[in-house]
Order: C-alpha cells, then structure tokens, then sequence
C-alpha cells in the first residue's frame, strides 16, 4: 500500500526521493509528497494522483535540502485529495512525518486534541499522530516517541522529520515494515527494497515495536523501552535491473515471461535435479517430522490462498495428510481449533499482508510451528516463522501476481512430494519419475508462452465481454479461482470461478449470449465430466474455451481450444496458469486498464 522513503546524508535529498518513490509506484497509491528540511524550516510539497504530478510541483515550486521523507498514500482515512497527502505537520509546524497503515483509535485521539484546542486541517490519522507527537513534544524526539507511541492503537510505519534535530530522520514500525540502509554519502529508509537497491544492498529490517534515529553517519536501533540495539544487516542480492520493465510495455507482461527461470531456480533450490532428490537441509520437515504431523494448515490471502488451495490439495493427495488452506483474515478471527500436532505454513509473496501476519502470530501464539512460504527477504512472515522455504521469483512489481504464484504453487508441490514419500506413499522409484517430470515444466512453459499471440487475437475479438466464467474440478477448480481473480484485477470484467459441477446448481442461469465460459481441463480423472459441463453452457450461448492437453477432435471441433504441452498431470496447473495470466493481460491491454498498478489495489496489503 503506502510506500516511504527518506534519506539524510550530503546530497539533495528531492531526486533520491522523487526516484525512490517511483520505484514504489507498483505499492498502488493515489496521491504523493515530500517534506525536507531546510533553513531551519519544514517544507512540503503535495500532489494529488501520480507523481508525475509531484515531479512537476517540484519543478515549479523548487525545494532543496540534504535531508527530507516522501510517500506515496494510498487513501484510507479520508478521500484521495492535495489536503490528505501526506506529510503532514503538526500545529507548529516543527515535525513532518509520513505514515503507512491504520491507526484505529484516531477518533477518539483527535477528539482528545480538539478538547485542548489542536485545530486539524485533513481528515488523515496520520495527522493525528503529527499533532500527538507535536503536542507531547518533551523537546526530544526519542522521549517523545516512547510517550506517543504507546497511544497509538492499530498498524504503523512512521518516518518523522523534526526541524530542531535537522540531520535525523526518526522512525518507528508496529505492523507495517520499514528499512534502513546506508549509501549515496548518507543514509536511507523505505517501506520496501526496491526504493532504495539502487544505493544500498546491506539492509537492517526495523523490528516491531522498535525505534531507529538515522543520520547520515549511521543508524542506531532501539526497542519500546528506549534499550539501545544490536542489528546486523541482511545482503540483498536481487538484480537492480530486476526493477526494470526490460523492453516490455508492463511490468506484468515481463513477469509473466520471466516464469520458466523462476519456475526453473525454484525447482533447483529446492531439488538436486542431477539425483532426482530434494534437498533435505532444504525441506522444512525431517523425516520424523513428517511422519508424524497429522494436520497440516495453509494460510493466505488472494493470489497466496489460491497457490496454498493447490498445495491443499496435492498434499492431501499425494502425501495422504489432512491439509486445510485458509483465508487468513477469516481464519485470524473464526477462533480456530488449533491442534496439538498441526504445523502452518504462511503463504505471502511481500511477507507483510496484515492479516496472514495476524495468522502466522495466532499459530505461533498457540504453539505451533509455523513456516514461511515466502518471497522478500527479511519481511515480517519470514522474519517471524520457524521456519522459511523461499520462492525465488526476485522482486514481482505488477500489482497482479503472476510469477510469484508459480513459485509458491511449485514450491508446495514440491513440499508434496517430499512429503509422499517421507510418509511412504511414494516410493523412491516414483519419487525421482515425478521430480523429472517437474524438470519438465520450465521448458513447458516456455514453449507455451510461444503461443501467445493466439490468446491475443481472441482477447481483441472478446474484450467486450460483460462476463466471464472460470470452471475447472479439483487442482482445476482453485486454478480456475486465480485465473477470474488475475481477469478481475486487471481487466475489471465481472468474472467468477465455479467447481464445474457446481454450475447445474444456479449459476448456469446467468450463461447467456455473449458470456464467456473457460474450462481448466488439466485432470484426466474428470474431463469428461468437465466438458459436459462446459458444453451445457455452449448450449445456453456460452462461447466457450477449453484449456488442458490432448484435445480430443470432438472438443477441438466444439470449443476454442488452449492446447497445453503434455505435462504430468499432477504438474500441469502450473501451466494451466500462463495462458489464464496472458488472457487477463490481454484483455486488459484491449481495455485500455492500467495495468500494472489496477484501480483501488496495492501491492502489499499492510492494512485490514
Ligand atoms: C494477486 O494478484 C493480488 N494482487 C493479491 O491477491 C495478493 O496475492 C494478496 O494481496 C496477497 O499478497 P501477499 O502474497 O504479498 O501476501
């Protein structure tokens, strides 16, 4: 959501700033600004919409000075407008600070301020922790902080500029994530890797609850109770580059075409593909562990909680485990029955998802063992679970998750499979059939990505469409679920994924004239039953396509037909997802939408 970024150091501060901040543009946001300190006085400029806007501001109306914060805001309390954007000050002007996440008391703290004559000038929380910390200033910021902070209810970043300390940027996190690092002759903080990779590679990760004072020498870190702190940095390897668009209009289409090297450095990290072995010191379970887990519980959100669907049901399948995946913003507040001998796995490609934090902590608070499925390095989900199996799809920008799902939906086949055969449902013969079988895929889905220009043409001959259904049965059925949610996200059509044998019971009433129908048709075990269905909505006007392996002449002659390259079945929902993610973007592209950063979503959702 929000992104921030601040630097202090020897340099003009507005350009790091302004570049920061784009890099953070795939966040989602809606409005924009900066404060620095100059002369002895705060001075912010603001814009509402994109940072072009800002950019032009700044231009316009100069500001210069060797340490500043900015942000990009993404409206939560109070509409998107010039007077919301943060940052905001407080009464006299001395402090500017910006702000990522909710603070759910503000009501009450601003009435509390109104009471002793605070006058407000937005409608943002954030402002009220402006006016909090102004008002309860003790004349030094860190005093200050240990005073306000225990105030504030809810989730926050805070980056905080104070006119009378004018080499020091404060910060502090509960919740959402902040960063430290040194370069370009000073010292940086962002929200997020990508906004300053560009100066600094060795990073410190702000813990919850803690306080950091950055001045362009260093750094020092300290806990809520003003105890100094130890840190020492994470080294962040990604390509630079890998922030780049490379030549492709969107950052979702380079993503897309990125997939077979994840899918193939994912399979490798995890899979010695010269034996045909896992990689124990790899695998979060010993053989022991395996055996004896009886209940297995994946949690995510969105894109996350489709991939941990996928691993639900291999696991189940393969493994014979019981595994259950949750939403995790139902899951952190249904009360759930945790059990003695149930293990978690928390799936989130930023790592920082509000509620499958909230999740991970509840298992965690329970006893229970929790790994992470993970792409950031450092993030909170991977900072705070047992364990950590990451994905390897370097830093995904597109809103629209696209490789990262194939990392994580690989990944947890992989867990699978490991999982089959330490539980003795998979011979050592049958295991090292399905890992060839898996070294397969990335050369698969580079072939299939080869056919695009097919799932082009009939996107600009069917982006009119008002509606769209998704029908597939098992692995199909949840890869049907990511592929209405990839079309919903960028192409804004109403689309909806069905288990195929769920249409009879009502929502074939709304197959008309003009809806398109798509079946996933990956598992041999129900095809038949899949294409009967898909030709009972072909019947009632549907246009329908079908998407597996193997067309018999029959479907070929009924239905626009998606051919898949002959995978192991078991594997095949992972190519099943690149033409779901191709149609979405093309689609999208015919409707003109926005991409990469698509109407009311951020990227990490650090908020409820
Ligand atoms: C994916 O296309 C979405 N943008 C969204 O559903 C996302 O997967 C979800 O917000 C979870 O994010 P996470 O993986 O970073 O936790």
């Amino acid at each position: 959501m929000c992104g921030i970024i601040g630097y202090t150091g020897d340099r003009d501060c507005v350009g790091i700033i302004l570049r920061g901040l784009e890099r953070l543009e795939y966040r989602g946001y809606d409005s924009a600004g900066l404060a620095v300190l100059e002369d002895g006085r705060v001075d912010i400029r603001k814009a509402q919409g994109r940072l072009s806007n800002l950019a032009e501001l700044v231009k316009a109306s100069p500001v210069r000075g060797n340490i500043g914060i900015g942000h990009t805001r993404w409206a939560t309390h109070g509409e998107p407008s010039y007077i919301n954007a943060h940052p905001h000050a407080d009464a006299n002007q001395r402090l500017a600070i910006v702000h990522n996440g909710v603070i759910e008391n503000s009501y009450t703290l601003r009435q509390g301020l109104a009471q002793k004559g605070i006058a407000f000038i937005s409608e943002t929380d954030t402002e009220v922790v402006a006016q909090l910390l102004g008002y309860y200033h003790t004349g030094e910021m860190l005093t200050t902080l240990y005073r306000v902070l225990p105030m504030l209810e809810g989730s926050f970043a805070l980056a905080i500029l104070d006119r009378e300390r004018p080499d020091t940027i404060y910060c502090a996190r509960k919740g959402g994530p902040l960063i430290v690092g040194r370069g370009a002759g000073g010292s940086l903080i962002a929200s997020d890797i990508p906004a300053i990779l560009s100066y600094s590679r060795d990073i410190f990760f702000l813990g919850e609850a803690e306080i950091g004072a950055v001045t362009p020498e260093g750094v020092s870190f300290y806990d809520s109770l003003g105890n100094p702190l130890e840190k020492t940095s994470v080294h962040i390897d990604w390509d630079i580059d890998a922030a780049e668009k490379d030549g492709y209009p969107h950052f979702m289409l380079k993503e897309i075409h990125q997939q077979p090297k994840v899918l193939e450095e994912t399979l490798r990290h995890y899979v010695d593909m010269e034996k045909l072995a896992v990689r124990r010191e790899r695998m979060p379970f010993t053989p022991a562990e395996a055996k004896a887990l009886r209940r297995l519980t994946l949690i995510g959100c969105g894109t996350a909680y489709y991939a941990g669907l996928m691993g639900q049901s291999l696991i189940r399948r393969l493994a014979r485990l019981r595994a259950d995946c949750e939403i995790a913003s139902e899951f952190r507040y249904s009360e759930p029955l945790i059990e003695a001998d149930e293990a978690f796995i928390a799936i989130s490609q930023s790592g920082e998802t509000l509620d499958t934090v909230a999740a991970l902590r509840l298992a965690k608070a329970a006893g229970r063992p929790v790994i992470a499925l993970c792409n950031v390095i450092g993030s909170t989900v991977a900072r705070e679970a047992d364990q950590l199996m990451y994905t390897l799809a370097g830093p995904e920008i597109a809103v629209a998750s696209t490789k990262a799902y194939s990392a994580q939906a690989l990944t947890l086949m992989i867990l699978a499979l490991d999982l089959a055969h330490l539980r003795g449902h998979m011979t050592t013969a049958e295991l090292k059939t399905a890992l060839r079988a898996l070294g397969e895929i990335p050369g698969q889905a580079e072939r299939l990505l080869g056919q695009k220009e097919r799932i082009q043409y009939f996107a600009s001959r069917h982006f009119n469409c008002k509606k769209i259904f998704f029908i597939g049965r098992l692995e199909d059925y949840y890869l049907a679920m990511e592929a209405a949610l990839k079309q919903k996200e960028i192409s804004y059509i109403h689309s909806e994924a069905y288990s195929a044998g769920e249409l009879k019971h009502g929502p074939l009433a709304l197959i008309e004239e003009g809806a398109l129908v798509i079946a996933l048709a990956t598992q041999s075990r129900v095809l038949d039953k899949t294409m009967s269905n898909l030709l009972e909505a072909k019947a009632r006007g549907g246009k329908v396509v079908a998407v597996g392996q193997s067309p018999t002449p029959e479907l070929l002659a009924a239905a626009e037909v998606w051919e898949l390259p002959a995978a192991d079945e078991r594997f095949a929902p992972l190519l099943g997802a690149i033409p779901m993610q191709l149609f979405a973007y093309y689609m999208a592209l015919q409707l003109g939408r926005d991409i990469d950063k698509p109407r009311n979503l951020a990227k990490s959702v650090t908020v409820e």
